[in-house]
């Protein structure tokens, strides 16, 4: 496996290496999540990259950034045994060198949810992926879908910009019981992170309720809201029952629905998704 840091490096190394290309952009931490992108990738690809960057312009408060786990050396050997060839570990100058003044902002797929939530949000990972897309000019990238709107908006983003690279949706990997792995994991107490798993009971309750002819969208989101009250530790950001394509809250549940939610547990920012069928 090949550790390169500088835009010059990576367009070295990728000059030689055997295509299909596939892409796996991370922000470390690695978890068996990141290790299921890198399988899949390596399933459709000659070369599997994957970038390690934890990208300050996608975080809203400066605490989130500073508290992002991080360890690269740890992260470097987990990588190599999933497979990968080359990992692209940037310095914040070599992604954004002195002078960069862009934005890529996609629109109303980013607005709800979590675009409302973190004002700036989807700017900041869309205009990392971009940059991302661009150096690595992959086949494929491979997004976890515990981050479903964020797939939303990377894949417009690649079609409206006709960037090469094909979006692969990859299905979110949980816990035994039920938590979506994500590394802001890491930094739960062992308190919160008993907790944690009233997130995935919440968007069972509003499956169940779907299931079970339930067709307003304020009660399956009030079935997702009463199972998050039983944890007194968990603090809703949002709870959601929205159209799928276009991210609209439903009033009535007569189609596909994605149940979604943000809860602050111990004061770490957890989301996760279920979609479901009327
Ligand atoms: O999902 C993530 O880890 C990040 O948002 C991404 C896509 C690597 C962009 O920084």
């Amino acid at each position: 496996m090949q550790v390169v840091r500088t835009r010059a490096e990576l367009r070295a190394v990728l000059a030689a290496a055997p295509r299909p290309v596939g892409l796996v952009p991370t922000m470390g931490w690695l978890h068996a999540g990141h290790v299921s992108l890198v399988e899949r990738a390596r399933a459709d690809s000659a070369t599997v990259v994957m970038s390690i960057f934890v990208n300050p312009r996608q975080f809203g408060e400066a605490a989130d950034f500073e508290q992002y786990p991080r360890n690269e050396g740890r992260d470097l050997e987990r990588a190599e045994a999933a497979g990968v060839d080359i990992v692209f570990a940037p310095t914040v100058a070599e992604v954004y060198p002195p002078g960069f003044d862009t934005v890529v902002s996609v629109g109303a797929i980013s607005w709800p949810l979590e675009g409302a939530a973190r004002p700036g949000h989807f700017d900041g990972v869309a205009t990392v992926v971009a940059i991302l897309f661009a150096l690595v000019g992959a086949e494929r990238a491979y997004f976890g879908l515990k981050d479903y709107q964020q797939v939303r908006v990377i894949r417009r983003m690649a079609l409206d910009l006709a960037l090469p690279t094909t979006v692969v949706p990859c299905e979110t990997v949980r816990e035994p019981d039920g938590l979506a792995l994500s590394s802001r994991n890491a930094r739960l107490t062992p308190a919160g992170r008993a907790a944690a798993p009233v997130l995935r009971r919440a968007l069972l309750a509003g499956s169940a309720a779907i299931a079970g002819g339930e067709r307003s969208g304020d009660a399956v989101r009030a079935a997702m809201r009463g199972m998050l009250e039983t944890e007194p530790a968990a603090e809703p950001d949002y709870v959601s029952v929205a159209d799928p394509d276009t991210l609209a809250e439903l009033e009535t549940i007569d189609r596909e629905a994605l149940l979604s939610l943000a809860v602050r547990i111990d004061g770490v920012r957890l989301i996760d998704n279920e979609m479901t069928r009327a």
